[in-house]
């Protein structure tokens, strides 16, 4: 089993919730149950505030990460960050005759992906404990390596991108969504985040996070490391509706901070500091 140092604190009190057996606890699985991420609304003016539209929504963000990715029936696939298994389940769903292989730094969760995801259309699914920076596979292995919504916790970006060109085949696909900086104000968020000592209240409810690579830096990277920014989508205003809807729930479960820090990142992302970005990557 990979080395961990986990601090997940917003998954500690997600899985304890799951644990329990009352309405509230069903409102959260019907959340978060399958995707652990924001939503994506098409006309976010349509977003009605409840959960079951809040899951309709994370699926569809799942949807638009991996439709950026290309992927194919017969694809070989490493879902990095895999959570509790969701963007794994919704590819089952989808596509025929692929290999799908999720990887989490997080025992716990890959329990729950394991009882709760089932191969069907002729596909295959192993869940693997590890960490997204080290992967434990072979080179030239995956048609195509995704990344919904983790890149931040993962403990090096660089890293992350040499593993997943390691990996891939030529010329396969590396897909992310990522809360990204704007150039500009890259050093006011900075500024913000200190003064506010966001980063501090954050990291006590989101855990370890980093969001302060720009596209700019990204662009950098993906050079450095072999791939090409083959797509970019900014969608900050399609996700928008998600933060009432996870402020009220942390509420629920009793979490005051975490509700505090859920607005706090949505404060940045009204004003269009922070950016949630889908970003692909061609292997070249
Ligand atoms: C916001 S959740 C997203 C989960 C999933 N991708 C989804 O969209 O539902 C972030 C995930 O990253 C995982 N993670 C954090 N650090 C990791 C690492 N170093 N290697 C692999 N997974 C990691 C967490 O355990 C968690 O499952």
């Amino acid at each position: 089993m990979a080395e961990t140092n986990l601090y997940l604190p917003y998954f500690d009190k997600l899985i304890q919730q799951f644990s329990q057996n009352n309405a509230q606890t069903a409102e959260i699985v019907a959340a978060f149950g399958r995707h652990v991420h924001w939503g994506y609304w098409e006309n976010p003016k349509e977003a009605d505030g409840s959960v079951s539209n809040f899951a309709i929504a994370a699926e569809e963000l799942c949807r638009r990460v991996c439709d950026s990715g290309n992927i194919k029936d017969g694809h070989s696939l490493l879902d990095a960050g895999c959570g509790f298994g969701g963007t794994i389940a919704s590819l089952n769903e989808r596509f025929h005759n692929m290999s799908l292989v999720g990887i989490n730094i997080d025992e716990r969760q890959l329990d729950r992906a394991k009882s709760e995801v089932k191969a069907i259309n002729s596909n295959t699914i192993e869940f693997v404990q590890g960490d997204a920076c080290q992967l434990p596979f072979d080179d030239a292995s995956f048609d195509v390596v995704l990344a919904v919504e983790c890149i931040f916790h993962f403990p090096s970006r660089q890293r992350f991108f040499q593993e997943a060109k390691r990996v891939l085949k030529p010329g396969g696909k590396l897909a992310i969504s990522d809360f990204v900086p704007i150039l500009l104000s890259y050093q006011v968020v900075n500024f913000i985040v200190k003064l506010l000592m966001l980063n501090s209240t954050i990291s006590e409810t989101y855990g370890n996070v980093d969001s302060t690579f720009t596209l700019n830096t990204y662009r950098q990277l993906a050079q450095e490391t072999g791939f090409i920014l083959a797509s970019q989508e900014d969608i900050t205003a399609n996700t928008l509706p998600t933060y009432p809807v996870v402020k009220r729930l942390f509420g629920q479960m009793g979490g005051e901070s975490d509700e505090v820090a859920t607005a706090q990142v949505e404060l940045l992302s009204q004003l269009r500091l922070l950016r949630y970005q889908i970003l692909s990557f061609q292997s070249v």
